[in-house]
């Protein structure tokens, strides 16, 4: 079996940035609140780039970092739960996009645990020997299904995306773990269409041909206080067990790049590891929670600050809807070029 390297990462965000206190002009909420329990300050919000073309951009840079062109990629894998349609994927507009001609292209939605699923699935495709190069994105534009009326989750999620090239190597994924509880579902959702067509008695020919009872917009709703118990129990549990049987302590991991959720969480799970809090990278603070781009944005953001060296230790780890739980030991190879 072959092994797995990260040879690039990149990342997109928009440019515009909105705080607490502009979110406050229009919810009951303030600066306080929002710090106190999230610790997020601002995050950016797209106002011109869709799901695609944050995906499009973080992979251009990836791409650049890993010096790969696309024509040379096998998979292209796009994690995302805020796509631009329905069909055709994200990955395929991404594959036409990049020009990438060969890739194999298709989305997965594992919401915030979906680039650790996207890792995983590329990656036993390159273990395997069936293919060698892959880009794998995360890529969110929560903004377009937030209720901005509900102050309950509209301070929470943000726009961003974040992606890796993979490269079959001879390390990398040292361990890793997925799972999935699905009669958790209702605690974290935003559903799609619902099921009205001509033939269920619900629609006349009227609606139908208008267009405004057929088309309904759904956004999430959460449960926060459940989310927040899933959370600080699932993740110390990814993390012990991702380092089982592989003969390394939580000691001799140079850090945790976590989901960015909510810097409580982080500190709950931190002290049921009894570890510093620092062990976990944090930028929420920056860009609140951009679901399946969180992890991507935070591995692109530590490699140009020259905070991840080739041989350290990390472990990615996530939760989200679904709900999904996930995590990976990996040993970095990348040298960085931008420091
Ligand atoms: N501003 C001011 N007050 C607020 C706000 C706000 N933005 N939001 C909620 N409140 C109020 C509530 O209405 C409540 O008031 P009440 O006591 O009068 O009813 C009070 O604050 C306390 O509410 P709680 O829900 O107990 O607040 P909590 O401390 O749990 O924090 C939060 C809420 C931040 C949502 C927290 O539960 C959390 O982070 N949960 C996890 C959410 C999460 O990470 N979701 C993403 C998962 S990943 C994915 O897949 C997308």
């Amino acid at each position: 079996m072959y092994n797995v390297e990260i040879t690039g990462t990149g990342r997109y965000l928009p440019d515009f940035r909105v705080s607490n206190d502009d979110i406050a002009q229009f919810v009951d909420t303030s600066d306080v609140w929002i710090s106190e329990r999230t610790g997020i300050k601002e995050r950016r919000i797209s106002i011109r780039e869709n799901t695609t073309d944050m995906a499009v951009e973080a992979a251009r840079r990836a791409l650049q970092d890993a010096e790969l062109r696309a024509e040379e990629l096998d998979l292209i894998v796009v994690a995302t739960v805020t796509p631009d349609n329905f069909f055709p994927s994200t990955a395929c507009l991404v594959q036409a996009r990049l020009g990438a001609t060969r890739a194999v292209a298709f989305d997965i939605s594992a919401a915030c645990t979906g680039f650790i699923f996207a890792l995983s699935i590329a990656g036993q495709f390159i273990k395997t020997g069936q293919y060698q190069k892959a880009l794998i994105i995360g890529s969110e534009v929560l903004s377009k299904i937030v209720d901005w009326q509900d102050r309950n989750t509209c301070v929470l999620f943000a726009d961003g995306a974040g992606a890796a090239v993979l490269e079959r190597g001879k390390q990398g994924i040292i361990s890793e773990l997925l799972g999935s509880d699905g009669t958790g579902a209702e605690k974290l959702a935003c559903s799609a269409v619902p099921l009205q067509n001509k033939f269920t008695g619900t629609c006349s020919d009227a609606e139908n041909g208008s267009g405004s009872k057929f088309i309904r917009r759904d956004y999430i709703t959460m449960n926060g206080r459940e989310i927040f118990k899933f959370a600080v129990n699932i993740m110390p549990e990814c993390i012990l067990q991702v380092l089982e049987n592989t003969g390394y302590s939580l000691k001799d991991v140079k850090q945790i790049v976590p989901h960015q959720a909510n810097i409580r969480i982080l500190e709950a799970a931190a002290k049921k590891l009894a570890i510093n809090k620092d062990k976990f990278y944090v930028n929420l603070g920056h860009y609140g929670n951009t679901s399946g781009a969180s992890i991507p944005i935070a591995l692109d953001e530590m490699a140009e600050k020259g905070l991840i060296n080739p041989g350290d230790l990390l472990i990615i780890v996530g939760f989200g809807a679904g709900l999904t739980y996930g995590a990976q030991l990996l040993r970095w190879t990348k040298e960085s070029s931008r420091k």
